[in-house]
């Protein structure tokens, strides 16, 4: 039985195509390539958005205007934080993300605020933690600016600050993956944009999907030098752990997001340096990977170089899940949109193995 619904087409979308025999992401007719030196994180809204939020057309929708409307967002974002930091005092950062998104209400709640909230949450919960007050958002920045801007309370370096924006968009949108199925699931039943996102973020919290990125440096940390890698594989290996930031669902060649990132990394101060670990590393893994698995091709994914471009941008491991939903509720709030005007409830079959009522198992499918 294929109960990890590989290969199963449970939505139909206008809003990103991953081809993972080919290598390629298509964003609303973009190759991601193109969209991240290109686009940033308001222009993608922009395009995700476009026919699908409230008020937009089927036009190309303006980039700017949505630029001002997050700067404003943000701003309303950060008049919640006097009610959710006391709240959460003791929580992990994402813990607190969750329970902070969890406190936004219904009826007081639209996909900018949601995308928004993110950055303003995750810089204030960072800072809370460390005894640090939260700073205000400058609406006049762009989101990744911003963001450092009110993490660190400094003046965000330009390079970093890009590096970050252009990583926002390289995961705003990625096919039916796990949160975003999970935002779609919850969309169908009309439980709303904050129930959605609240589900997409618990979803993309999991080692297997968006927690991986911190544990890639984890490895990189216990690696230490080249000398270091097979000794540290041979005992991967022999626990039965899996290899954070390797393998894919749908991608049988190199997820092209990765090289996006690898170029990130390549342009931060200190990125060169990391980067020629990882390359040793990277190459010992995929051997030992196709040696150990002949017949099922697995390649670097999008989180191995993801932990590179966030550590070289000056973000703290604890926060690299959070960055990634800071991109990826782009997409999730544009899925909702979607699943709520096209869709029908998601509400699969299951097959039935326990007892029947007379103690024979049945076969059945239960619907
Ligand atoms: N390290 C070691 N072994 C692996 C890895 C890995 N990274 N990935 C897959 N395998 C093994 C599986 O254990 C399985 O072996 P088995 O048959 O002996 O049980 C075999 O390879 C085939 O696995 P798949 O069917 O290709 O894996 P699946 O599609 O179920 O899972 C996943 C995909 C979850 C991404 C997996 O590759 C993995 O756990 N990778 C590590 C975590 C990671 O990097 N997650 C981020 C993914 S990208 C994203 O979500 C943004």
């Amino acid at each position: 039985m294929n109960t990890g619904l590989d290969g199963i087409v449970a939505a139909v979308t206008n809003l990103s195509q991953v081809d993972g025999e080919a290598g390629r992401l298509i964003i609303r007719g973009h190759d991601i390539e193109a969209l991240a030196a290109r686009f940033d994180f308001a222009d993608t809204a922009a395009l995700l958005w476009q026919g699908l939020a409230p008020g937009s057309t089927d036009r190309p929708a303006d980039g700017a205007a949505i630029r001002r409307d997050l700067g404003l967002a943000r701003q309303r974002a950060a008049d919640r934080l006097p009610y959710l930091l006391p709240a959460v005092q003791g929580l992990s950062a994402i813990e607190g993300l969750r329970a902070g998104l969890a406190m936004l209400r219904d009826d007081d709640c639209d996909h900018l605020l949601l995308c928004a909230a993110v950055p303003v949450f995750t810089a204030a919960l960072w800072r809370q933690s460390r005894g640090q007050r939260s700073i205000a958002p400058n609406p006049g920045m762009g989101q990744a600016e911003d963001f450092l801007t009110m993490l660190t309370g400094q003046a965000a370096d330009q390079t970093a600050a890009r590096a970050l924006e252009t990583y926002l968009v390289t995961v705003a949108d990625h096919g039916l993956n796990a949160s975003t199925f999970t935002a779609r699931v919850v969309a169908s039943t009309r439980a709303g944009m904050v129930s959605a996102v609240v589900a997409a973020l618990c979803a993309l919290k999991g080692p297997l999907h968006g927690g991986a990125p911190g544990p890639v440096l984890d490895m990189l940390d216990e690696i230490g030098d080249p000398a270091g890698i097979e000794p540290w594989l041979d005992r991967q290996f022999a626990a039965g752990e899996r290899l954070m930031g390797f393998g894919h669902r749908v991608y049988r060649t190199r997820d092209p997001r990765a090289d996006v990132l690898k170029g990130v990394v390549a342009s931060l101060r200190g990125g060169p340096n990391r980067i020629a670990l990882a390359e040793s590393v990277e190459r010992a893994v995929l051997n030992r990977l196709a040696e150990r698995y002949p017949d099922r091709r697995l390649d670097t994914n999008v989180e191995f170089y993801t932990a590179l471009a966030l550590e070289a941008a000056g973000l703290p491991r604890q926060l690299f899940t959070l960055a990634f939903a800071m991109g990826r509720v782009l997409g999730w709030t544009a899925h909702v949109f979607e699943q709520e005007q096209t869709g029908r409830i998601i509400r699969p079959a299951s097959r039935y193995t326990g007892p029947a009522p007379e103690g024979r198992l049945l076969a059945a499918v239960a619907g």
